[in-house]
């Protein structure tokens, strides 16, 4: 199917590795020209060149930090020269590792790094990037978030707390671009292997808690946020969708 996003501007936060990378590999065999951003140079390039010469799109790089105000302006400015942003992909940094039950979370830094990371970073890319997405008159905003919001899982907390914020920030933005054709939904995986998933320790158990016996793919998690993206999706807004082979059991 083609998603009839040839040609238009994504923006990629967190796009060199891991479900990031697999949303840009996405977006670029989709022919959207692509704009990364992350900390590390040296992969930024590795994943630009990669991108760039399988699927000969335009394809830039920023380097920055999601908790500096200054980084996220200068992504935007750069998204801006390139002549603006349709599609915005906010993919936040892991909270902290070890994750730990909250009333081991004693640590003020973690706290504060989490908070930093999941909350106020993200807001700084929604509200310096989401008006660049606004102006074109047709766009998309696609979080990858975490598929505890909607079911709290064990030693979660400092993902699952800052996440209910931005969660919420995408409900108002949502409400607030529906008559301006943006659509702004979320993506809540679980168990999406990863370079880093992979290196958990307590990997097989947690594959033994998935309905589906398995891990979700990068590809599968891919698809689903190109999808949101596409041309396809206009009248889905506001909306999360949870990728995790079962594992939510709220209701709705
Ligand atoms: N895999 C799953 O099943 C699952 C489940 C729930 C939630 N999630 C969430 O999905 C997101 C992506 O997971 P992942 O496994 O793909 O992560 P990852 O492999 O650690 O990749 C994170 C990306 O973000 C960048 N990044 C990290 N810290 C940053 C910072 N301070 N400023 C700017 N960029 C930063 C990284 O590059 P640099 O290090 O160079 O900056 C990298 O490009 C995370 O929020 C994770 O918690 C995943």
């Amino acid at each position: 199917m083609d998603l009839g996003i040839s040609g238009k501007r994504a923006v990629v936060i967190g796009g060199s590795q891991g479900l990031g990378l697999a949303v840009c590999e996405r977006l670029a065999a989709e022919g959207v020209n692509l704009l990364l951003f992350a900390r590390d140079s040296k992969k930024l390039d590795e994943a630009c060149g990669q991108l760039r010469s399988a699927h000969g799109v335009q394809v830039d790089a920023c380097a920055g930090d999601i908790t500096r105000a200054e980084d996220i302006d200068r992504v935007a400015a750069q998204a801006a020269g390139n002549g603006g942003v349709h599609i915005l992909v906010l993919n936040t940094p892991r909270p902290p590792s070890p994750m730990r039950d909250f009333l081991q979370e004693n640590e003020d830094a973690r706290w504060e790094q989490a908070y930093q990371q999941q909350l106020h970073g993200a807001l700084l890319v929604l509200r310096k990037l989401v008006p660049l997405v606004a102006e074109s008159g047709w766009g998309r905003v696609v979080a990858i978030t975490s598929a505890s919001i909607k079911q709290p899982m064990p030693r979660h907390a400092l993902s699952t707390i800052f996440r209910a914020g931005v969660q919420a920030a995408l409900k108002h933005l949502a409400m607030e671009l529906a008559p301006r054709g943006v659509t702004v939904n979320a993506v809540a995986p679980a168990t999406v292997i990863t370079p880093t998933f992979s290196t958990f320790h307590n990997l097989e158990a947690r594959i033994q808690s998935v309905p589906m016996k398995r891990v979700g793919q990068p590809e599968e998690l891919s698809a689903t946020v190109a999808f949101l993206a596409s041309a396809h999706a206009g009248f889905i807004t506001g909306e999360t969708i949870q990728l995790d082979g079962g594992q939510t059991l709220a209701l709705c």
